[in-house]
């Protein structure tokens, strides 16, 4: 059965006990309100490991608006009962003041890949990706996995991943599960259920501009302006979305790429503002 943890010293002592000594540890960190994109995730580690362990935490650091923190969906019932469905065997889901509890103002430590910052995506979430940084080192540290799963959903988080693990030395394997999609395209994320009717059918446009982009792509456009606008085009055919970014970066450092030609992967992404909601979506360009 599932084992819920929510202390880090509950953690510990398990740890101590042995009970985890020698075995492979697959985790899936998320925030909650699963669905089939996280399950899969969980999946791959199942596959892959001994002890599944997923973790479920809000963390507040790493939203840059007050009321998106406040209504993130919180359904740690329904996580738990999913999870134990997917044969996870630990769930960790400490409280906000378990992981910080430092005082408001009071010095403490917080963790930055440099650079990420500048990035189009940074730019539009100011203190986001520090606050992710932050968050994955304090759950690597506690938990100690052997491998740690992240969706291609979130492009760039998967390259911060990727730096800190190899840049802090954590004994820790990042794998990349794909985006899983609905039927019609949208990629799946927690927040969808803040759509209304007609912005949900509006949605899986973000998902078509990408692939206009990697059809115009695999025609021969090689111009980044070309390629942003043919996809901005699409985007502006909806009068309830508005475009953030069209981006073409580096897939191995998120960097923006000036031209394309390269011997490095692309990911091309996207975000948008849709009534109350942001989307973001990337596809990686063969
Ligand atoms: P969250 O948005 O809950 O996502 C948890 C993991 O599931 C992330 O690695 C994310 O990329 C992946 N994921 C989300 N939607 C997906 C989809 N449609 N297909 C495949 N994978 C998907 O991302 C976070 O939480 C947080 O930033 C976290 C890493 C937990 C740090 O707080």
């Amino acid at each position: 059965g599932l084992r819920l943890v929510r202390s880090i010293d509950e953690w510990r002592q398990l740890q101590r006990s042995g009970e985890l000594a020698a075995a492979r540890v697959g985790l899936v960190p998320t925030m909650g309100a699963l669905h089939a994109g996280h399950l899969r995730l969980v999946e791959m580690a199942r596959e892959a490991s001994d002890v599944v362990v997923a973790s479920v935490f809000v963390n507040p650091k790493q939203f840059n608006k007050a009321d998106d923190l406040a209504r993130y969906p919180r359904t740690l019932e329904e996580d738990a009962a999913k999870l134990a469905a997917a044969g996870v065997d630990l769930l960790f889901a400490p409280s906000a003041g378990e992981m910080y509890p430092e005082e408001e103002g009071s010095p403490q430590p917080f963790v930055d890949v440099s650079g990420f910052d500048l990035l189009p995506e940074a730019r539009h979430r100011p203190g986001h990706f520090r606050g992710v940084a932050t968050v994955v080192t304090k759950l690597l540290n506690i938990l100690q996995p052997s491998t740690v799963y992240f969706g291609q959903k979130d492009g760039l988080q998967c390259v911060l991943a990727r730096r800190l693990v190899a840049g802090l030395n954590f004994d820790t394997e990042v794998v990349v599960g794909d985006t899983v999609r609905e039927p019609d395209g949208l990629a799946m994320s927690s927040r969808n259920v803040h759509l209304s009717q007609e912005e949900r059918e509006a949605a899986p446009l973000v998902y078509t501009a990408l692939l206009k982009l990697t059809e115009a792509h695999k025609a021969g456009e090689r111009s980044p302006a070309a390629l942003r606008a043919c996809a901005a085009a699409v985007i502006a055919s909806e009068p309830r979305m508005a475009l953030e970014y069209v981006s073409l970066a580096a897939a191995d450092d998120g960097r923006e790429l000036e031209k394309l030609g390269g011997a490095g992967a692309v990911m091309a992404s996207i975000a948008v503002q849709l009534g109350e909601t942001r989307l973001i979506d990337n596809v990686l360009l063969p």
